[in-house]
């Protein structure tokens, strides 16, 4: 694999996610104006805007899913009792117990860079301090791409760079960005097919970056697919060799990054492309749209391809086609005009469960700069021995989560709830009228958290 490098055509776009003040350095990178530090992580810049409570986060993902991978193997050897005695049964959890464990030891192979010497905290208190990495994204969520992209997904690749490419029509982009690259396929076959001086992938997730690194640098990494519904016994647990057809041509950049506060100066690229990003992006799609047109220079070009299936927890952002080209227009573009086409996605040959989704693609072309919230550069946050100012807002909230964590503390295993409540009306932190009240439901609120946090 190549050393840890970034291209010198990359460098000068590159700005502080946080602040963006200019970065210095060719390997590790800092910020001149804030003075954070970013590492290369696995050889890429790790540009995240909390930079060290990310790395730690996907760290305890990293842990939690191996951990998984381990007690499921050990189930899958707990089912071979002696009274399972069909040799195809035996057979399969055999191959199932294997694999897992496997698959755990692999994914720590491949995600070394994440690791590091010192300790690490309980996963909640990172969570706690901040969680920066959204919880809908796991290191798992977009598992299956990996095989699509490398292995055995030609047509549906082949669909997704026809689909950018006649939303281009004649565009022939210099400077290309794509955002939530994934397991980076797309990202490559654009750099290849329209040959841009400069092509920039940027995800958040570490197993997916992990990949594409390798396959642009023509190496092989053997994964296992865990195909949703097996064809035969043997697809139960398939060892893949990802491969790309060749090593990528030069100028193709990976960066980590958060497509809420991507790293690079304004007007950085002519043509930024969002695959199927827009509708699962932590963030508003009226505030993505500012932030892509940020990026573009004048007259560049937005092309965003994926389903527009918009789920998001508040129904107000959960947008039909009408509100995205309102919006996209609204950011500085000219109003979209969508391409629909029904296309096979993941349809693993080995799995008999596949989707048919109907993909959306528009390119619009920048009109005008949109207006992007301002980020203000706080004293305490430029130099970190300054106060940090104790507002009344964050006193409030503080006392708040001294009382949230003494109540969780009190539940050890062995305390029932009214005597979780009799404590808190010892020390008169409720009236006993209401303390088991308002204890059981805090309580459910907490279980229902604890769930909610367990995704890998
Ligand atoms: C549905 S997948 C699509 C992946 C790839 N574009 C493709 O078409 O195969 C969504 C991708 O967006 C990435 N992503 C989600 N939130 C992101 C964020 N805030 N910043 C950057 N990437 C993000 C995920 O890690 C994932 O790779």
């Amino acid at each position: 694999m190549n050393g840890p490098s970034i291209s010198s055509a990359v460098l000068p776009l590159l700005r502080c996610p946080r602040c963006a003040g200019v970065l210095e350095g060719d390997v590790a990178l800092s910020c001149a104006a804030c003075g954070v530090r970013y590492p290369l992580v696995d050889g890429m810049p790790w540009l995240l805007p909390a930079p060290d409570l990310a790395l730690a986060e996907w760290r305890g993902r990293l842990h939690a899913m191996t951990n998984h991978l381990k007690r499921q193997a050990a189930h899958y050897r707990a089912a071979l009792r002696p009274d399972v005695t069909r040799p195809a049964t035996r057979n399969r959890l055999k191959l199932l117990a294997m694999a897992c464990s496997d698959h755990a030891r692999r994914l720590q192979a491949l995600l070394a860079a994440l690791e590091t010497d010192a300790e690490p905290a309980a996963a909640a208190t990172y969570a706690a301090l901040a969680p920066v990495v959204a919880s809908a994204q796991g290191l798992a969520s977009y598992y299956p791409n990996v095989h699509r992209d490398w292995v055995w997904g030609d047509a549906e690749n082949q669909a997704a760079v026809a689909a950018v490419r006649l939303a281009l029509g004649s565009e022939r982009p210099e400077r290309l960005l794509v955002l939530g690259s994934g397991a980076g396929r797309l990202s490559y076959d654009l750099h290849a097919l329209l040959r841009p001086a400069l092509t920039v992938a940027v995800d958040i997730n570490p197993l997916l970056m992990a990949v594409a690194r390798r396959m642009y640098a023509a190496e092989r990494v053997d994964l296992y697919e865990f195909p949703v519904a097996p064809r035969d016994l043997a697809s139960h647990a398939l060892l893949r060799t990802l491969t790309a057809p060749a090593r990528a041509e030069p100028g193709l950049q990976l960066v980590f990054g958060d497509a809420k506060q991507p790293p690079f100066a304004p007007g950085s690229f002519d043509t930024v492309v969002t695959p199927w990003l827009v509708d699962v992006v932590d963030t508003d799609l009226e505030s993505l749209a500012a932030t892509v047109n940020s990026l573009l220079a004048p007259g560049g070009c937005w092309v965003s391809t994926g389903t527009l299936f918009f789920q998001q927890a508040d129904p107000a952002q959960a947008y039909s086609s009408e509100e995205v080209q309102e919006i996209v227009a609204g950011a500085g573009f000219e109003s979209p005009q969508m391409q629909a086409s029904r296309q096979p996605y993941l349809a693993s040959p080995a799995s008999r469960h596949a989707r048919v989704e109907e993909v959306v693609t528009f390119a619009v072309r920048k009109q005008r700069e949109a207006e992007l919230p301002l980020r203000p550069l706080l004293p305490w946050l430029a130099d970190p021995r300054h106060p940090v100012p104790l507002l009344p807002e964050v006193a409030d909230h503080a006392l708040a989560l001294r009382v949230r964590g003494y109540v969780a503390s009190l539940v050890d295993g062995r305390r029932s709830l009214s005597d979780i409540a009799a404590k808190l009306v010892a020390e008169r932190l409720l009236p006993a009228a209401e303390a088991t009240g308002i204890v059981r439901d805090y309580l459910l609120r907490l279980h229902d958290e604890a769930q909610l946090r367990t995704g890998i």
